[in-house]
Order: structure tokens, then sequence, then C-alpha cells
């Protein structure tokens, strides 16, 4: 607890002790309520009481093996800052380039299909980082993106980000359910674009870190045996939902791009790929409806 004379410098330094100094100053950040250049304002200041209960509240979570996305309540995506929580998986820096990805697609779609607001989805949407990025980064109106999990805690966290979204989120939409069956039936056979950063780790694969199998959803993260069970589920039904030259993408795990691709041309997908992340892992495969 402050006294009042403990200077946000010294709780700054105090932290970066025990997490480093990146982490303390997102921490300190936090609780101070001053970001950025306004947060090197306050640094000769003291701390309110109120506030040091507020980081010390966080360390304690921090000490507890919860992760610092969830501790600090929001973690940033590409060109937002979402809201997570333990009903959402925390979004990855790598489903960042999916969504790199995903936007150079729906680009080339909006110069091929007439149609607005063009019609997309992303399924298993969690926070909403992948739909939401989509719905920012696109030309205003030109798309219409549906957002879908089967969570709905998952939902209503997408919908919280959704809000924040302001303009850009008019053209979003929920849906709850399993894969394309959160889908309005007027969607078969004409969206343009779908999106899925589906469970893809085999459930009993040892690599999964403590703090991920502890705190993470455990059903966003597992998909059966290979961990390819959902990635099958939506490529079973991905040409019944896209148009014709409508484009799926999916995120997969490394080292499943081989068995991904198979997948992709066994449900009768053409124009197969799978491309690596920055690391040199598959990361992303991808198809077209004939
Ligand atoms: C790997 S997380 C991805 C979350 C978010 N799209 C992202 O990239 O950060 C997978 C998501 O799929 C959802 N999910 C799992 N099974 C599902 C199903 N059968 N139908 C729809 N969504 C499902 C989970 O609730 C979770 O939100």
């Amino acid at each position: 607890m402050s006294d009042g004379t403990i200077s946000w410098r010294q709780l700054w330094d105090e932290t970066a002790a025990l997490h480093g100094r990146p982490q303390a100053r997102w921490l300190c950040e936090e609780a101070s309520g001053a970001f950025g250049d306004e947060f090197r304002d306050v640094l000769q200041r003291p701390a309110t009481e109120r506030q040091v209960a507020h980081l010390d509240a966080m360390l304690a979570r921090l000490l507890a093996g919860e992760p610092l996305q969830y501790v600090l309540g929001h973690w940033s995506f590409r060109t937002l800052d979402l809201l997570v929580d333990r009903r959402v998986l925390i979004p990855r820096p790598e489903t960042e380039l999916v969504v790199g990805a995903a936007i150079e697609h729906a680009r080339a779609l909006l110069g091929r299909f007439p149609d607005r607001p063009l019609p997309m989805a992303d399924l298993g949407t969690g926070s909403g980082a992948i739909g939401l990025s989509l719905a920012a980064e696109l030309p205003r109106g030109a798309v219409e993106v549906w957002l879908t999990d089967v969570s709905a805690d998952a939902l209503d966290v997408a919908r919280a980000n959704a809000a924040g979204l302001g303009i850009a989120g008019a053209g979003v939409r929920f849906g709850e359910g399993s894969w394309f069956a959160a889908l309005p039936s007027e969607l078969v056979g004409a969206l343009a674009l779908v999106v899925s950063n589906p469970p893809y780790i085999a459930h009993d694969d040892p690599r999964v870190e403590p703090s991920v199998r502890g705190w993470e959803p455990a059903a966003a993260l597992f998909a059966g045996p290979d961990g390819l069970a959902d990635v099958r589920t939506i490529a079973a039904a991905a040409a019944t939902w896209l148009r014709p030259n409508g484009r799926l993408v999916v995120e997969v795990g490394s080292g499943q791009g081989a068995e991904a691709a198979a997948i992709l041309s066994a449900a009768g997908l053409g124009e197969v790929e799978v491309l690596p992340d920055l690391a040199g892992h598959d990361r992303i495969a991808t198809a077209v409806r004939d």
C-alpha cells in the first residue's frame, strides 16, 4: 500500500526487477491509467493508494500463473486494442499474418465481385480478432462480416470489441452455433471469403505450455487426436457455403500443412496452397471453390 510518497518511477523499477522492463511498463501504465507519453509525464508523481492496490492485484494474478494479457484485460492485434479475458483465446501474432493474407484475398475478391456489401465469415471468432480486423481494414461499407462461435461467452467478448470499432463495426453480424450452422441459410453459396482459426492442437500434445493449458479455453485449443478434426469439418462444408471463386483461408499448426492441404483437396476445393509464417512453419492453408 502506498503512503502517497512512492513515485511511478520507483514502482516501475520495482516491478521491472521481477517482470522485466517492458512488461512492468504495461502493468504500471494500466494501474496508473496513463499510457504512452502520458506515463512519462506521471513518472515523478506519487501513486495513489488505489493505483498501488490495482498494481498489487495484477502482480498477484501474474504470480498465480495467469497470462499477462488476461491480467491487463486487453491486447493489441493489428490495428485493434481488443478486450480479452478467460472467455477467449489470446490473439496470437501468427494470426495477424493469417489476417494479412485474408485481407489481400478480400481486396482481390472485392475487385472480382460487384455486390456490396460482400458477405464474408470469420468462423470461431473468439475475441473477434480476425473478423473485426477485416471490418476495420477493408473499405467502409464494402463487406458484411459474420462473426460466429459455438461459445456464447466468446461472442459476448466479440460483441464488446465490435462496439469499440464505431462506424467500422456497422457491417459486422453475429451468429452462435457450430461452424457454418451459425450462419443464416441465405448465405449458402454466397460467401466470398471464409476465414477461420479453428482449434488445431492434438489433445495429448505435450508441447502445450502450462499457462496455455491451464488458463485458455480448452474449446479454443484442442481438436481431436491429430488436431485436425475442426479443419476437416470446416473444409467439408466450405464448398456449399462459398460462392464459385470464393476463398477459404484457415490457420493451421506447424507441421500440419501437408495434411491440411490434402483435407482441402479431398473436400473438392481447388488452388490449394500452404503458406509459412515468419518462422518458416506451416501456418495458412487456403483454397478456392471452383
Ligand atoms: C483458436 S480459437 C480462435 C479465436 C480467434 N478467432 C483468434 O484467432 O484469436 C478457436 C475458436 O473456435 C471456437 N470454436 C470451437 N469449436 C467450435 C465450433 N464447433 N463451432 C464454432 N466455433 C468453435 C472456440 O470457441 C474459439 O473461440
